[in-house]
């Protein structure tokens, strides 16, 4: 059996008691490091708490070696561990596919996950429309397509999840050519990083999808301890220190309910600029006023 564990946003014991039990009878166990951390327990502290050898999963592992994950499946067990919910933003769905191609039976055991915990900054779920991720531009790499989705979103006034780029295991460009198996030290987007491109987007694009003053509010390692909001315009979170990862981003819809308006203001430095902000952010994209149509006169 192939298990897909979601192992919840952040402690070691995030994990269910099903997930646990399932771990614990694996003869292999792979951690999946590269779309997520988890921000509370190093692999040493998982080891030993699931009394289990971890192995960690590189998006080379699990992209080119799928086989040695799936080595044996059909006879014994094999857990694959997944950060937050195996199938929450990133789908692991072609390991799935393999490993169904193999005839090797999957049982997934679903978790928490940042795609709906992020509720937990106020905002309905419902109002959400498509997740985005940004990644980090370079020199001559500034990727722009999640702009349109941010536009298509707005349009129908719904708020957008934005996930923020990490390279936990990365080579630099030069070192790849070279085939030169040396990797950069982790990197992880921070929320003034995030909203400095969107804003050079908005820039260069500039259909107005959202502006200096769309209000939005920064997600920082939900789930732990020292989890934060902050809510304010992109331009004020341009300049805001949001410390230690993870991060994420939701910009506003314009169909900011009242109530999602009172949660935010908690967490807003200045709640009558919040407050004026989301009320002129309305305007946006506000579908024109009915009319009724003419009476015909015949
Ligand atoms: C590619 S997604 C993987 C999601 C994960 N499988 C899940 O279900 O939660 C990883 C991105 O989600 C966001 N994220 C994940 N966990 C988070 C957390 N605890 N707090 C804030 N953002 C988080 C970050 O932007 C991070 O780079």
């Amino acid at each position: 059996m192939l298990y897909l564990v979601g192992l919840g946003l952040s402690y070691k014991s995030d994990i269910t008691v099903r997930g646990l039990e399932a771990v614990k009878q694996c003869s292999r166990v792979y951690l999946e490091h590269y779309t997520s951390i988890l921000m509370a327990a190093s692999k040493e502290e998982l080891e030993q708490y699931y009394g289990k050898e971890v192995i960690l999963a590189d998006r080379e592992l699990v992209e080119s070696g799928s086989d040695d994950i799936l080595r044996d499946a059909d006879k014994e067990d094999v857990a694959f561990l997944v950060v937050g919910d195996p199938f929450g933003a990133t789908t692991h769905t072609d390991l799935v596919l393999r490993a169904k191609r193999q005839s090797i039976p999957v049982e997934i055991v679903h978790n928490a996950s940042v795609m709906n915990a992020v509720g937990s900054c106020g905002l309905q779920l419902y109002n959400f429309g498509q997740t985005i991720s940004m990644v980090f531009f370079t020199d001559n790499w500034r990727p722009d397509s999640w702009y349109d989705k941010v536009l298509e979103n707005r349009k129908i006034g719904l708020h957008t999840l934005v996930l923020l780029d990490i390279k936990v295991k990365e080579q630099s460009i030069e070192n790849m050519a070279r085939g030169r198996l040396i990797y950069e030290p982790p990197r992880y987007m921070s929320i003034s990083q995030c909203c400095e491109q969107l804003l050079e987007i908005e820039e260069t694009r500039r259909s107005k999808a959202y502006t200096p003053d769309t209000p939005a509010v920064a997600i920082s390692r939900l789930g732990s301890s020292t989890q934060t909001f902050k809510s304010g315009s992109i331009k004020e979170l341009a300049e805001y220190d949001s410390g230690e990862p993870l991060h994420s981003l939701v910009i506003l819809g314009r169909q900011c309910h009242e109530l999602e308006l009172e949660y935010l203001l908690e967490f807003a430095d200045d709640r009558d600029k919040f407050r004026n902000d989301v009320v002129a952010d309305q305007e946006f994209f506000k579908p024109a006023p009915w009319v009724p149509p003419q009476e015909d006169d015949d």
